[in-house]
């Protein structure tokens, strides 16, 4: 039985690519570590916590030392590294904490992997899962590619763009054997409310204001996340060592276009009148050094490992309004901090 230790696992992306490897690879033992910090939500998984093949673990991974130790409990395949502090907003307010789990965490990961895997690299795989935020901000045309110069603006990215740099120079330097991927917008179920899209859709259907930054003109190219989460699965089965692969959705939209759809969709889903809930939306200061566009040329993944997109962007949007309507209580339990007494319930009791 191959262990695969999985961080981050119980976020928004990190949950669904737990989901996919539990269910997928019944001959492979999924370790789960994570902080639980207030993204962190043991409910999103549920429904895989009792299969044999998933172990949670609670634990920092900016502990060096406790890092160390769980890479000695466990003779480690392969390493799926989600683990971050992800929301831009939160950055700028607190850049520290993103050098602390981006950086400091990955460097305790890669050190921990090059420790136990003692040069013995043979089938092992160290896999860093980072944002197409690192390349910057585009322009009116053009699209992110494999070789586009990293050029981060905020705390976030600057964050994550080093993070990826010493991955690449423990590859470089000790021969680890990595593979990378930058992914552009997810959008799904479990996504943290405080990002633009499940904000949008819990504040409409409260009748709050929805807020938009700037004019909203910036443009994000929206990918679903169990397709990010099916291209991971690719990618650390099929990519190629020292490889990065770019991951997108070829689905860019304005926000404000993209606050309008949602609006619409919701109206029909809660028989409002046509026009009610975009009587929401709200203008409002802009985010500090907003990056204007991002667009991902995803076309090595799909050449090199024959990866793309399995549903439109309606379709993927209509599940996600769908599940959000049909979640209430996740909701409810995430906006109101109530989910972390499931960890203390759910652990004390067995
Ligand atoms: P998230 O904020 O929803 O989840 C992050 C998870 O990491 C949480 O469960 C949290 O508890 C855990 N965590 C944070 N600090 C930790 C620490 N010090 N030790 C252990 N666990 C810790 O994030 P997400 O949106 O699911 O993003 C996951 C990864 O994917 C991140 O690396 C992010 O940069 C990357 N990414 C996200 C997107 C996106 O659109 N959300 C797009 C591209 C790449
Ligand atoms: O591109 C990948 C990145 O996408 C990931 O690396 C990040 O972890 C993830 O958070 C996301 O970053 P963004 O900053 O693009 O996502 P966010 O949902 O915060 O914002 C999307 C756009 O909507 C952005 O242009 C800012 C805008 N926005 C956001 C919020 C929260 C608003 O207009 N109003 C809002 O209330």
């Amino acid at each position: 039985m191959k262990h695969v230790l999985v961080t981050g696992g119980a976020g928004f992306i990190g949950s669904h690519v737990v989901r996919r490897l539990v269910t997928n690879y019944p001959d492979y033992h999924i370790v789960n570590l994570d902080k639980l910090t207030y993204a962190g939500n043991l409910a999103n998984l549920k429904d895989v916590e009792l299969n044999d093949n998933y172990t949670f673990v609670r634990g920092d991974i900016v502990d060096g030392a406790f890092v160390q130790e769980l890479f000695a409990k466990y003779d480690f395949t392969y390493v799926v590294h989600l683990a971050a502090e992800s929301h831009v907003d939160r950055s700028i307010s607190n850049p520290i904490e993103f050098v602390m789990t981006n950086v400091v965490g990955t460097v305790n990961l890669l050190n921990a992997a090059k420790h136990h895997w003692q040069g013995k690299y043979e089938g092992r795989r160290f896999y860093h899962v980072s944002t197409d935020e690192v390349y910057g901000s585009l322009g009116d045309t053009g699209l992110f590619t494999e070789e586009t110069r990293y050029d981060p603006h905020s705390p976030y990215s600057a964050s994550k763009a080093s993070s990826d740099h010493f991955v690449r120079a423990y590859h470089d330097t000790y021969q680890l054997p990595v593979v990378l991927s930058n992914c552009s917008n997810n959008y799904g179920s479990h996504h943290f409310p405080e990002k633009l899209i499940p904000l949008a859709i819990h504040n409409i259907v409260n009748r709050r204001p929805i807020p938009v930054y700037g004019t909203g003109e910036n443009v994000r190219d929206w990918l679903w996340v169990e397709d990010h989460a099916r291209a991971i699965d690719v990618i650390l089965h099929k990519g190629s060592i020292g490889q990065t692969y770019n991951i997108g959705g070829h689905n860019e939209w304005k926000n404000i276009d993209l606050i309008r759809l949602l609006c619409s969709l919701l109206d029909k889903k809660l028989h409002r009148k046509e026009g009610e809930s975009a009587s929401l939306i709200t203008f409002v200061k802009d985010r500090a050094g907003h990056d204007m566009r991002y667009a991902i040329d995803a076309s090595k993944l799909k050449n090199e490992l024959g990866w793309i997109p399995s549903v439109t962007f309606e379709e993927g949007l209509e599940k996600t309004v769908d599940w959000y309507l049909a979640n209430h209580d996740w909701l409810q339990n995430v906006t109101s901090g109530d989910y972390m007494h499931y960890y203390e319930q759910q652990y004390v009791k067995r």
